[in-house]
C-alpha cells in the first residue's frame, strides 16, 4: 500500500508522468488541480480570480489533506503545492515524494504555449516568463529538494521510474 506524490515546477510534466506511472503500478491517478476543479466546481483561474492566491492555497492544502486517506494512488501536485503550509512534510510523512526536475530553459519552452490555464504566468512575455521561472524555481527548489527521490524530467523513462519505485517501496 503506497501513495506517490509527484512534485515539480509548472510544465515539468507531473500529470503526464503521474498518469503513466499509475497505470504501470495499477494504481489510481489523481491530478490535484483537476480534483480541486471538480470538487469546487470552478477552474483554477476562476478560483484565483474570486478567492485570490491565498484562497487557492487554503483550498489546495485542505484538498491535499483530504487525499491522505487514499491508498494505491499516484497524485500529481500543482507546482506550488509543496511550498505552502506544511504540505511537503505532510506528503513526506504519508507517502513517497518524487521531484521531477527540469531546467529553466526547458520549462520556459514548455510553458510558452501553456500559459492560459496558469494564472501566475498568463500575461508574461517570453522574457518576463524566463525571469519569473528562474527566480521562482530558485526559491522553490529548496523545498522541492526535500523530496525523497529526484528524477530528470526531460528524459524521464516511466518504465525505469516504475521499476525503481517498486523496488524502493516494495509495491
Ligand atoms: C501553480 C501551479 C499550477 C496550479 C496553479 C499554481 C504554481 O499547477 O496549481 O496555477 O504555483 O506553480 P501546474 O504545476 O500543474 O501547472
Amino acid at each position: 500500500m503506497a501513495k506517490f506524490f509527484l512534485i515539480g515546477y509548472m510544465g515539468s510534466g507531473k500529470s503526464t508522468a503521474g498518469e503513466k506511472l499509475a497505470s504501470k503500478l495499477n494504481y489510481d491517478f489523481i491530478d490535484l488541480d483537476k480534483w480541486i476543479e471538480a470538487e469546487y466546481e470552478q477552474t483554477i483561474p476562476e478560483i484565483f480570480a474570486t478567492k485570490g492566491e491565498e484562497g487557492f492555497r487554503a483550498i489546495e492544502h485542505n484538498s491535499l489533506k483530504s487525499l491522505m486517506e487514499k491508498n494505491n494512488v499516484v497524485i500529481a501536485c500543482g507546482g506550488g503545492t509543496p511550498c505552502y503550509y506544511n504540505n511537503m512534510e505532510l506528503m513526506n510523512n504519508n507517502g513517497v515524494t518524487v521531484y521531477i526536475k527540469m531546467s529553466v530553459d526547458s520549462l520556459v519552452n514548455r510553458l510558452q504555449n501553456a500559459k492560459v490555464k496558469r494564472p501566475l504566468i498568463e500575461n508574461k512575455t517570453e522574457k518576463e516568463l524566463h525571469a519569473f521561472v528562474s527566480r521562482q524555481l530558485e526559491k522553490r527548489e529548496d523545498i522541492y529538494h526535500k523530496a525523497q527521490y529526484t528524477v530528470k524530467g526531460k528524459d524521464i523513462n516511466i518504465n525505469e521510474l516504475a521499476d525503481f519505485v517498486k523496488q524502493q517501496v516494495g509495491v
